[in-house]
Protein backbone atom coordinates (compact mmCIF):
# COMPACT_ATOMS: atom_id res chain seq x y z
CA UNK A 1 0.00 0.00 0.00
CA UNK A 2 2.48 2.44 0.93
CA UNK A 3 4.14 2.74 -2.72
CA UNK A 4 0.66 3.44 -4.29
CA UNK A 5 -0.22 6.76 -4.67
CA UNK A 6 -3.91 7.51 -3.16
CA UNK A 7 -6.29 10.00 -5.08
CA UNK A 8 -9.13 11.78 -3.13
CA UNK A 9 -12.02 13.73 -4.95
CA UNK A 10 -13.81 16.47 -2.76
CA UNK A 11 -12.40 18.02 0.06
CA UNK A 12 -15.27 18.85 1.79
CA UNK A 13 -16.47 17.46 5.56
CA UNK A 14 -15.90 13.98 4.48
CA UNK A 15 -12.65 14.03 2.33
CA UNK A 16 -10.89 16.21 4.66
CA UNK A 17 -11.57 13.71 7.18
CA UNK A 18 -10.63 10.91 5.50
CA UNK A 19 -7.43 12.75 3.99
CA UNK A 20 -6.70 13.75 7.06
CA UNK A 21 -7.14 9.89 8.31
CA UNK A 22 -4.93 8.66 5.62
CA UNK A 23 -2.08 11.01 6.58
CA UNK A 24 -2.33 11.73 10.40
CA UNK A 25 -3.82 7.83 11.67
CA UNK A 26 -2.63 5.72 8.76
CA UNK A 27 0.74 7.62 8.10
CA UNK A 28 0.54 7.63 4.63
CA UNK A 29 3.57 9.19 2.68
CA UNK A 30 1.74 12.68 2.27
CA UNK A 31 3.49 13.11 -1.53
CA UNK A 32 1.60 10.09 -2.41
CA UNK A 33 -2.20 11.77 -1.41
CA UNK A 34 -3.02 13.59 -4.38
CA UNK A 35 -6.25 16.41 -3.86
CA UNK A 36 -8.78 17.73 -6.11
CA UNK A 37 -11.57 19.56 -5.70
CA UNK A 38 -13.25 22.03 -7.74
CA UNK A 39 -13.61 24.48 -4.61
CA UNK A 40 -9.82 24.97 -4.98
CA UNK A 41 -9.56 27.28 -1.82
CA UNK A 42 -11.14 24.58 0.19
CA UNK A 43 -8.21 22.08 -1.93
CA UNK A 44 -5.79 24.18 -1.31
CA UNK A 45 -6.45 25.01 2.82
CA UNK A 46 -6.75 20.81 3.34
CA UNK A 47 -2.82 20.33 1.22
CA UNK A 48 -1.29 22.73 2.64
CA UNK A 49 -2.52 21.57 6.41
CA UNK A 50 -1.55 18.14 5.55
CA UNK A 51 1.46 18.57 3.43
CA UNK A 52 -0.05 16.66 0.19
CA UNK A 53 -0.31 16.92 -3.55
CA UNK A 54 -2.82 19.56 -4.65
CA UNK A 55 -3.96 19.17 -8.35
CA UNK A 56 -5.77 21.81 -10.49
CA UNK A 57 -7.30 19.13 -12.60
CA UNK A 58 -8.76 15.36 -13.27
CA UNK A 59 -5.93 14.62 -15.19
CA UNK A 60 -3.69 15.18 -12.61
CA UNK A 61 -4.68 13.08 -10.06
CA UNK A 62 -6.56 10.12 -12.32
CA UNK A 63 -3.83 8.73 -13.99
CA UNK A 64 -1.30 8.76 -11.16
CA UNK A 65 -3.51 7.34 -8.54
CA UNK A 66 -4.27 3.48 -7.64
CA UNK A 67 -7.00 4.21 -5.28
CA UNK A 68 -9.01 7.04 -5.86
CA UNK A 69 -11.37 8.15 -3.20
CA UNK A 70 -14.42 10.11 -4.29
CA UNK A 71 -16.29 12.18 -1.74
CA UNK A 72 -18.31 14.44 -3.72
CA UNK A 73 -22.17 15.00 -2.90
CA UNK A 74 -24.37 12.57 -4.44
CA UNK A 75 -25.88 15.16 -6.90
CA UNK A 76 -22.61 15.95 -8.27
CA UNK A 77 -21.03 12.00 -8.47
CA UNK A 78 -21.63 10.84 -12.32
CA UNK A 79 -20.80 14.38 -14.12
CA UNK A 80 -17.37 13.58 -12.26
CA UNK A 81 -17.33 10.06 -12.77
CA UNK A 82 -18.11 10.88 -16.91
CA UNK A 83 -15.50 13.31 -16.78
CA UNK A 84 -12.86 10.53 -15.16
CA UNK A 85 -14.04 7.40 -17.46
CA UNK A 86 -11.22 8.39 -20.42
CA UNK A 87 -8.49 8.47 -17.98
CA UNK A 88 -9.18 5.29 -15.94
CA UNK A 89 -7.43 1.93 -16.37
CA UNK A 90 -8.78 -1.77 -15.07
CA UNK A 91 -6.47 -2.07 -12.12
CA UNK A 92 -7.33 1.44 -10.43
CA UNK A 93 -9.91 0.93 -7.60
CA UNK A 94 -12.48 3.38 -7.25
CA UNK A 95 -13.98 4.17 -3.27
CA UNK A 96 -17.36 5.94 -3.20
CA UNK A 97 -18.83 7.40 0.34
CA UNK A 98 -22.02 8.57 -1.87
CA UNK A 99 -25.08 8.93 0.47
CA UNK A 100 -27.31 6.41 -1.86
CA UNK A 101 -25.04 5.89 -5.10
CA UNK A 102 -24.77 2.56 -5.98
CA UNK A 103 -21.80 0.32 -7.10
CA UNK A 104 -23.76 -0.33 -10.36
CA UNK A 105 -24.15 3.07 -11.18
CA UNK A 106 -20.70 4.04 -10.42
CA UNK A 107 -19.85 1.13 -12.83
CA UNK A 108 -21.92 2.31 -15.53
CA UNK A 109 -20.50 5.69 -15.30
CA UNK A 110 -16.84 4.27 -15.72
CA UNK A 111 -16.97 1.24 -16.87
CA UNK A 112 -18.56 -2.28 -16.51
CA UNK A 113 -15.50 -3.88 -15.62
CA UNK A 114 -14.20 -0.70 -13.07
CA UNK A 115 -12.85 -2.03 -9.37
CA UNK A 116 -15.81 -0.43 -7.25
CA UNK A 117 -16.40 -0.11 -3.23
CA UNK A 118 -19.16 1.63 -1.55
CA UNK A 119 -18.31 3.10 1.73
CA UNK A 120 -20.88 4.22 4.02
CA UNK A 121 -18.15 6.48 6.92
CA UNK A 122 -18.69 9.06 9.39
CA UNK A 123 -16.97 12.08 10.79
CA UNK A 124 -15.32 10.76 13.82
CA UNK A 125 -13.06 8.98 11.42
CA UNK A 126 -11.29 12.58 12.22
CA UNK A 127 -10.02 11.00 15.46
CA UNK A 128 -9.84 7.54 14.61
CA UNK A 129 -13.20 6.47 15.73
CA UNK A 130 -15.42 6.23 12.90
CA UNK A 131 -18.05 3.54 11.74
CA UNK A 132 -17.13 2.52 8.39
CA UNK A 133 -19.89 0.00 6.57
CA UNK A 134 -17.90 -0.99 3.31
CA UNK A 135 -19.51 -3.24 0.31
CA UNK A 136 -17.62 -4.46 -2.86
CA UNK A 137 -18.18 -4.66 -6.36
CA UNK A 138 -17.90 -7.97 -8.02
CA UNK A 139 -14.32 -7.16 -9.87
CA UNK A 140 -12.65 -6.38 -6.44
CA UNK A 141 -10.47 -9.37 -5.31
CA UNK A 142 -10.77 -10.24 -1.40
CA UNK A 143 -7.13 -8.90 -1.52
CA UNK A 144 -7.60 -5.83 -2.69
CA UNK A 145 -10.94 -5.39 -0.12
CA UNK A 146 -8.74 -6.45 2.39
CA UNK A 147 -5.90 -3.73 1.21
CA UNK A 148 -9.01 -1.29 1.32
CA UNK A 149 -10.01 -2.33 4.48
CA UNK A 150 -6.77 -2.43 6.07
CA UNK A 151 -6.48 1.37 4.81
CA UNK A 152 -10.02 2.32 6.65
CA UNK A 153 -9.10 0.44 9.59
CA UNK A 154 -7.00 3.57 12.03
CA UNK A 155 -9.78 5.65 10.91
CA UNK A 156 -12.45 3.41 13.08
CA UNK A 157 -14.83 0.25 13.30
CA UNK A 158 -14.58 -1.30 9.78
CA UNK A 159 -18.11 -3.60 8.95
CA UNK A 160 -18.24 -5.00 5.57
CA UNK A 161 -22.02 -5.09 4.61
CA UNK A 162 -24.36 -6.67 1.52
CA UNK A 163 -24.89 -3.32 -0.44
CA UNK A 164 -28.72 -3.70 0.13
CA UNK A 165 -27.96 -2.52 3.30
CA UNK A 166 -26.17 0.63 2.68
CA UNK A 167 -28.88 3.23 2.69
CA UNK A 168 -29.57 1.61 6.53
CA UNK A 169 -25.90 2.33 7.26
CA UNK A 170 -26.07 5.97 5.83
CA UNK A 171 -29.14 6.57 8.29
CA UNK A 172 -27.67 4.46 11.37
CA UNK A 173 -24.10 5.39 11.62
CA UNK A 174 -23.43 7.80 8.71
CA UNK A 175 -26.08 10.55 10.30
CA UNK A 176 -25.53 9.06 13.93
CA UNK A 177 -22.78 11.77 15.12
CA UNK A 178 -25.67 14.18 14.21
CA UNK A 179 -27.88 12.21 16.65
CA UNK A 180 -25.18 12.05 19.23
CA UNK A 181 -23.93 15.75 18.52
CA UNK A 182 -27.87 16.94 19.75
CA UNK A 183 -28.31 14.57 22.66
CA UNK A 184 -24.89 16.12 23.80
CA UNK A 185 -25.98 19.96 23.15
CA UNK A 186 -29.08 18.92 24.71
CA UNK A 187 -27.50 17.71 27.82
CA UNK A 188 -25.48 20.71 28.28
CA UNK A 189 -28.51 22.84 28.12
CA UNK A 190 -30.28 21.32 30.42
CA UNK A 191 -27.26 20.98 32.57
CA UNK A 192 -27.09 24.84 32.27
CA UNK A 193 -30.81 24.91 33.36
CA UNK A 194 -30.34 22.95 36.08
CA UNK A 195 -27.51 25.95 37.77
CA UNK A 196 -24.31 23.94 35.81
CA UNK A 197 -21.65 26.08 34.35
CA UNK A 198 -21.81 25.59 31.16
CA UNK A 199 -18.18 24.72 30.32
CA UNK A 200 -18.29 22.07 33.25
CA UNK A 201 -21.53 20.82 31.93
CA UNK A 202 -19.87 20.35 28.76
CA UNK A 203 -17.11 18.04 30.24
CA UNK A 204 -19.71 16.34 32.62
CA UNK A 205 -21.62 15.36 29.68
CA UNK A 206 -18.96 14.25 27.31
CA UNK A 207 -17.57 12.11 29.56
CA UNK A 208 -20.75 10.41 30.30
CA UNK A 209 -21.04 9.35 26.77
CA UNK A 210 -17.83 8.29 27.12
CA UNK A 211 -18.13 6.05 30.03
CA UNK A 212 -21.32 4.85 29.08
CA UNK A 213 -20.04 3.67 25.82
CA UNK A 214 -17.54 2.04 27.20
CA UNK A 215 -19.39 0.01 29.27
CA UNK A 216 -21.33 -1.26 26.81
CA UNK A 217 -18.24 -2.19 24.69
CA UNK A 218 -16.44 -4.01 28.27
CA UNK A 219 -19.33 -5.42 29.32
CA UNK A 220 -21.57 -8.37 27.07
CA UNK A 221 -24.58 -6.70 28.55
CA UNK A 222 -27.76 -5.72 26.93
CA UNK A 223 -28.37 -1.91 27.44
CA UNK A 224 -31.41 -2.16 29.28
CA UNK A 225 -29.65 -4.32 31.73
CA UNK A 226 -26.96 -1.49 32.62
CA UNK A 227 -30.14 1.00 32.48
CA UNK A 228 -31.96 -1.14 35.24
CA UNK A 229 -28.50 -0.99 37.20
CA UNK A 230 -28.89 2.81 37.68
CA UNK A 231 -32.41 2.47 38.16
CA UNK A 232 -33.36 2.87 41.93
CA UNK A 233 -37.16 2.03 42.67
CA UNK A 234 -38.54 5.08 43.23
CA UNK A 235 -35.40 7.41 42.43
CA UNK A 236 -34.75 10.20 40.18
CA UNK A 237 -33.65 7.70 37.01
CA UNK A 238 -36.85 6.45 37.13
CA UNK A 239 -38.62 9.60 36.86
CA UNK A 240 -36.59 10.57 34.22
CA UNK A 241 -37.18 7.37 32.40
CA UNK A 242 -40.91 8.21 32.68
CA UNK A 243 -40.75 11.46 30.96
CA UNK A 244 -38.73 10.07 28.31
CA UNK A 245 -41.10 7.87 27.61
CA UNK A 246 -44.20 9.75 27.80
CA UNK A 247 -42.27 12.38 25.40
CA UNK A 248 -41.75 9.29 22.94
CA UNK A 249 -38.03 9.72 22.94
CA UNK A 250 -37.53 5.81 21.48
CA UNK A 251 -40.14 6.15 18.86
CA UNK A 252 -38.59 9.31 17.73
CA UNK A 253 -35.37 8.20 17.61
CA UNK A 254 -36.58 5.36 15.75
CA UNK A 255 -38.11 7.26 13.16
CA UNK A 256 -35.48 9.62 12.73
CA UNK A 257 -33.42 6.81 11.35
CA UNK A 258 -36.11 5.05 9.07
CA UNK A 259 -36.03 8.62 7.31
CA UNK A 260 -32.38 9.20 7.24
CA UNK A 261 -32.32 5.53 5.44
CA UNK A 262 -35.46 6.79 3.26
CA UNK A 263 -33.60 10.01 2.26
CA UNK A 264 -30.77 7.97 1.49
CA UNK A 265 -32.88 6.07 -1.27
CA UNK A 266 -34.88 8.74 -2.16
CA UNK A 267 -31.24 10.76 -2.72
CA UNK A 268 -30.07 7.72 -4.98
CA UNK A 269 -33.20 7.86 -7.32
CA UNK A 270 -32.39 11.95 -8.15
N1 LIG B 1 -20.63 14.76 5.90
C1 LIG B 1 -20.85 13.56 6.44
O1 LIG B 1 -20.96 13.38 7.66
C2 LIG B 1 -20.95 12.34 5.53
C3 LIG B 1 -21.10 11.07 6.11
C4 LIG B 1 -21.13 9.96 5.26
C5 LIG B 1 -21.05 10.12 3.88
N2 LIG B 1 -20.96 11.37 3.36
C6 LIG B 1 -20.90 11.50 1.90
O2 LIG B 1 -19.71 12.19 1.58
C7 LIG B 1 -19.90 12.92 0.37
C8 LIG B 1 -19.36 14.30 0.56
O3 LIG B 1 -20.10 14.94 1.59
P1 LIG B 1 -19.52 16.20 2.34
O4 LIG B 1 -20.41 16.46 3.49
O5 LIG B 1 -18.06 16.05 2.52
O6 LIG B 1 -19.77 17.32 1.18
P2 LIG B 1 -19.08 18.73 1.02
O7 LIG B 1 -18.58 19.22 2.34
O8 LIG B 1 -20.02 19.60 0.23
O9 LIG B 1 -17.79 18.41 0.11
C9 LIG B 1 -17.87 18.05 -1.23
C10 LIG B 1 -16.78 18.81 -1.99
O10 LIG B 1 -16.72 18.33 -3.33
C11 LIG B 1 -16.64 19.46 -4.19
N3 LIG B 1 -17.08 19.06 -5.54
C12 LIG B 1 -18.32 19.12 -6.11
N4 LIG B 1 -18.29 18.65 -7.37
C13 LIG B 1 -17.02 18.28 -7.61
C14 LIG B 1 -16.35 17.72 -8.73
N5 LIG B 1 -17.00 17.46 -9.88
N6 LIG B 1 -15.03 17.47 -8.65
C15 LIG B 1 -14.34 17.74 -7.51
N7 LIG B 1 -14.92 18.28 -6.40
C16 LIG B 1 -16.24 18.52 -6.45
C17 LIG B 1 -17.51 20.48 -3.53
O11 LIG B 1 -17.28 21.78 -4.02
P3 LIG B 1 -18.52 22.83 -4.01
O12 LIG B 1 -18.91 22.99 -2.57
O13 LIG B 1 -17.95 24.06 -4.62
O14 LIG B 1 -19.61 22.19 -4.82
C18 LIG B 1 -17.05 20.32 -2.07
O15 LIG B 1 -15.86 21.05 -1.82
C19 LIG B 1 -21.39 12.92 0.06
O16 LIG B 1 -21.65 12.12 -1.06
C20 LIG B 1 -22.03 12.34 1.31
O17 LIG B 1 -23.15 11.52 0.97
C21 LIG B 1 -20.89 12.49 4.15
Amino acid sequence: MNNKNIGLIGCGAMGSALGKGFVKKVGIDPSKVYLYDVNKERMHTLANELNVVATENLSELVPHCQHIFIAVKPQDIEGLLYSMREMITRDQIFTSVAAGITINFIESCLSYESKVIRLMPNTPCLVGEGTIAISAGEHVTDEEKDEVEQLLKPLGLTIRLPEDLMDAATGLSGTGPAYVFLFIETMIDAGVAVGIRRDVATEMVIQNIIGSARMMQENDKHPAELRNTVTSPSGTTASALHVLEESGFRSCLLKSVIEATRRAKELRRG
